[in-house]
């Protein structure tokens, strides 16, 4: 499942938070990788302790706990603190799988990635190239979304960054471990959580189809979690 979620941050605040990230040092991007991406990966990122980080993450998380359409797709267990980087004319990341397992240093927090996530933080026209690549079943297709978008997309997928061929392309990207560890039962109840909040729009929530359905989803929710 790969769902790309319009205004996460408005315009205004991707901006803001894109200009207070610019004013930060920047460090080579290998510092997280691990040995077989750093082969791939050319491109630069916040430390994770800098102040900047710190407020990003802030600003980046309590969007998120808010927003329908994430919670919706991803069921979060566990949010992975959020991470920045930037990539330059010629840089990019090639095609890899990220790691299994992540875990942040600072908090010990351990979790397994189920689902990536990047939220572009700069405007499309400020850039060429850089577009996120990722495979799939049906082939592989190319992103480029507004600044104050994200990208939600499997961690398990061979993805990869194309080469910036102007400007710069500076964004957000995180992990997911999610209540719903199967990615088949977690496309199945956004199906039908999108169709629940599609009919109680159209009858309204006390509709009682509209109850039954939502009943199955919290009942299917409590045969699959693992919290
Ligand atoms: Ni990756």
């Amino acid at each position: 499942m790969l769902i790309a979620i319009a205004d996460v941050l408005s315009t205004g605040e991707a901006q803001a938070l894109r200009e207070r990230l610019l004013a930060a040092d920047w460090i080579d991007g290998n510092a997280t990788s691990g040995a077989g991406s750093a082969l791939a990966k050319r491109n630069r990122q916040l430390p994770v302790d800098a102040p900047a980080t710190i407020e990003g993450q802030r600003i980046v998380q309590r969007a998120l706990s808010t927003n329908g359409s994430f919670l919706s797709a991803a069921v979060p267990h566990t949010v992975f603190p959020p991470l920045f980087n930037r990539y330059g004319v010629e840089e990019r990341f090639g095609a890899h799988v990220d790691n299994a397992i992540r875990i942040d240093r600072a908090s010990g927090v351990r979790i397994r990635t189920d689902l990536a996530a990047t939220l572009f933080l700069t405007d499309p026209a400020d850039y060429d190239g850089g577009e996120l690549t990722v495979e799939g079943a049906f082939g592989s297709q190319s992103y480029k979304l507004p600044h104050g978008h994200m990208l939600l997309y499997p961690a398990s997928s061979l993805h990869r960054v194309e080469p910036v061929t102007r400007g710069e392309r500076l964004s957000c990207f995180f992990w997911v471990q999610s209540m719903i560890a199967s990615a088949e039962e977690r496309s199945m109840l956004y199906d039908l959580d999108q169709s629940i909040q599609a009919l109680s729009a159209a009858r309204g929530g006390d509709d009682d189809e509209v109850l039954r359905l939502t009943g199955v989803y919290h009942n299917l929710i409590r045969r699959f979690a693992i919290v």
